[in-house]
């Protein structure tokens, strides 16, 4: 695998490899890697004999509160993680040559609708930043298809609206999300929790599966659903941000007979660690 930091290399290495008739896929990733990210790196290998990943701790999806500077950043042993999964050229650009005006001074992308809610509403700006570097840096690679984990199901909505209503030339591919043996979903947050509330916080994964079983079984409002879950939740002692059920597509609020399409998102907090999750309906 090779690394490289400047815009302009990686454009070389990306032409040298289309020259040589390989389609590219792309894995964002803020490092920090673990085998969530593998396994978006095994879809991406699947798909195109060049396999192209980035590292960047992008500051402008963090807000004022946020833990930018405390985000851990491990470049030797993501870049070791990401060559034994087979990852050709690994992007680990330095803040300016991504915002060569500044971050603060950048352009942004905002995607109306599907920020307005959920994660958006929490984290303000969070998704602009988001959309924005993701933007940047599919101009940047110019990829055939790019993997994003569907554990961040809202970003994912987000990517692939902003994809289509920009009509960038590349297809979004959604990665199972990968868990513990207790079904807690794998998140560089993890290693924040204790070992008892890291074994507890299996309750989410659990949850989502009562509000899967519920929703399916008919008997239940959604609203009735919902407050059964954030009990559930509280009760293991995690603190709920939410814990709803929403149309799968665009995350819009069902009608009360809907039980098909949807999907069950949680976001909880354990003292300062915050973990969310979800599940297709
Ligand atoms: O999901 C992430 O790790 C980040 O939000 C992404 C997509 C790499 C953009 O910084």
């Amino acid at each position: 695998m090779r690394s490289v930091t400047s815009a302009r290399d990686l454009r070389a290495a990306i032409d040298a490899a289309r020259a040589a008739g390989h389609a590219i896929a792309f894995v964002p990733t803020m490092g920090n890697l673990h085998a969530g990210h593998h396994s978006l790196l095994h879809l991406a290998r699947e798909r195109a004999g060049f396999v192209v990943a980035s590292v960047f701790v992008n500051p402008t999806q963090f807000g004022p509160n946020e833990d930018f500077a405390r985000y851990p950043r491990t470049p030797e042993a993501d870049a070791a993680g990401l060559a034994a999964q087979g990852c050709d050229l690994l992007f680990l650009p330095a803040v300016d040559e991504i915002y060569p005006f500044g971050a603060d001074a950048a352009v942004r992308v905002h995607v109306p609708g599907v920020t307005a809610t959920l994660e958006g509403a929490l984290r303000p700006g969070h998704f602009d930043g988001v959309a924005t570097v993701v933007a940047k840096l599919f101009h940047l690679v110019q990829p055939d298809v790019a993997v994003f984990g569907q554990k961040d199901y809202q970003q994912l909505l987000v990517i692939r609206r902003m994809v289509r209503d920009l009509a960038f030339p590349l297809e979004i591919l959604a990665a199972p999300i990968v868990r513990e043996a207790n079904g807690l979903a794998m998140s560089s947050r993890n290693q924040y929790l204790d070992a008892s509330t890291r074994e507890r916080a299996g309750v989410i994964h659990a949850t989502l599966q009562a509000m899967c079983a519920a929703v399916q079984g008919a008997g239940m409002a959604h609203a009735q659903i919902e407050a059964m879950a954030r009990a559930q939740l509280e009760q293991a002692g995690f603190v709920p941000d939410y814990a709803v059920l929403r149309r799968a597509e665009d995350l819009s609020d069902p009608a009360a007979d809907e039980r098909t399409g949807l999907v069950a998102l949680i976001a909880a907090r354990a003292g300062s660690t915050r973990l969310i999750d979800n599940l297709l309906i």
